[in-house]
């Protein structure tokens, strides 16, 4: 099929192309975002291809289908920038990649626990300016140390495995987990309340939902240990971020990782390296030395984007011989399923 891809970075063109030796289908790369203004890019495309941070609201989805354009096909799991009744009512097909690579997210949240502790990124600038002084980079052993998980799903349960094999112990807060899985992972299922006033480091895996949203904000801040390690690898508005900035100041929480942030639409995937960073919150948070701050990296590895590309490409071609695709979005879609998906990316 003829795809237009949207928003091309050189590696989504590269892990698409290998994919498609054995999809075959007719793939051009645009680098632009899609928007009102690009869309007349795909004129004469039956499928697009498109990101996170595409827009897809009514007014696009109106001018690719008077284009020709029937199939949209998200490299992506989240779908809160697409106007599904809109794709519905023009009779357009949406399909998504519901999940990449657990292994991906999780390897690199316990990555940013050891970083912020033993504070290696500041240790790499210090040596290469000569400055081998210990001062200020003493961390402690994570054997013994105990960990809580809020959401044991796919990516926290294999966090948790990860810290089970450097001896801490692990506590997890799941309203859906089932009690079987404290055997199964080594772990306790306990209270929110009880997670947030036992643990010395707290690991964020639960999908945004309106039950998650700021479930990190200055009540749960004050119910934590003094000096606490806060990692948010899983979706920006888990946390309020201005409450987290007080609990910095505080001391109450000792070191933060994140890898999303709650405006991160208007920063992240883009090189701003020369413009003013506007969001006064991100840029007070770019101030504390025991913040390490990621732009939405945790799924980047080889095996996500190979997964991307063959599971688009896939789709692309069930759609096309007018097969099922288990990954078809329909429009009923509930809130809570699509804030789930729109969490993944
Ligand atoms: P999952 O669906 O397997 O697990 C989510 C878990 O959260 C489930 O066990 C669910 O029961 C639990 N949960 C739901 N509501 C909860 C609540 N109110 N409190 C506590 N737990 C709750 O999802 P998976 O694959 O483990 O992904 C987790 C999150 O990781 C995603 O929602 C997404 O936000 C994030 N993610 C981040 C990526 C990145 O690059 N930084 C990439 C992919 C996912």
């Amino acid at each position: 099929m003829k795809v237009a891809v949207f928003n091309t970075k050189s590696y989504d063109k590269e892990f698409l192309c290998l994919s498609n030796a054995n999809y075959h289908h007719d793939l051009t790369f645009f680098e632009p975002h899609l928007s009102l203004e690009t869309a007349p890019l795909a004129a004469g495309y039956p499928a697009i291809c498109v990101f996170v941070n595409d827009i897809l609201d009514a007014s696009v989805l109106q001018t690719l289908s008077q284009q020709g354009t029937k199939l949209i096909a998200l490299r992506c799991a989240g779908y809160n920038n697409v106007d599904l009744e809109a794709a519905q009512s023009l009779g357009m097909t949406v399909v998504r990649v519901p999940a990449y690579s657990p292994y991906a997210v999780a390897e690199y949240t316990v990555g940013m626990m050891l970083d912020l502790n033993r504070k290696i990124h500041r240790a790499y600038s210090r040596v290469r300016e000569g400055n081998f002084s210990l001062e200020g980079l003493l961390g402690f052993d994570f054997y013994g140390k105990t960990v809580g998980i809020l959401g044991i799903g796919k990516i926290g349960a294999i966090v948790c495995r990860i810290l089970n094999g450097f001896g801490c112990k692990v506590l997890a807060f799941d309203p859906y987990a089932k009690p079987a899985i404290q055997e199964e992972l080594d772990l306790r299922l306990v209270s929110k309340e009880a997670l947030f006033a036992e643990s010395d480091i707290i690991s964020l895996h639960c999908p945004l939902t309106p039950e998650t949203f700021h479930i990190i904000d200055a009540h749960s801040i004050e119910q934590m240990k003094p000096g606490v390690m806060l990692i948010n690898t899983s979706r920006g508005a888990v946390i309020d971020t201005r409450a987290v900035i007080e609990g910095l100041k505080s001391g109450k929480i000792g070191t933060l990782g994140m890898d999303v942030y709650e405006e991160e639409g208007d920063l992240f995937f883009q090189d701003l390296s020369c413009q003013v960073i506007k969001d006064d919150v991100f840029t007070r948070l770019l101030t504390f030395p025991n913040v390490l701050i990621t732009g939405h990296q945790a799924f980047f590895t080889k095996e996500a984007l190979t997964h991307i590309s063959e599971t688009t490409l896939s789709n692309i071609s069930d759609i096309e011989a007018g097969r099922p695709c288990p990954n078809q979005i329909k429009a009923e879609a509930s809130y809570a399923v699509a804030a789930t998906a729109s969490s993944g990316h």
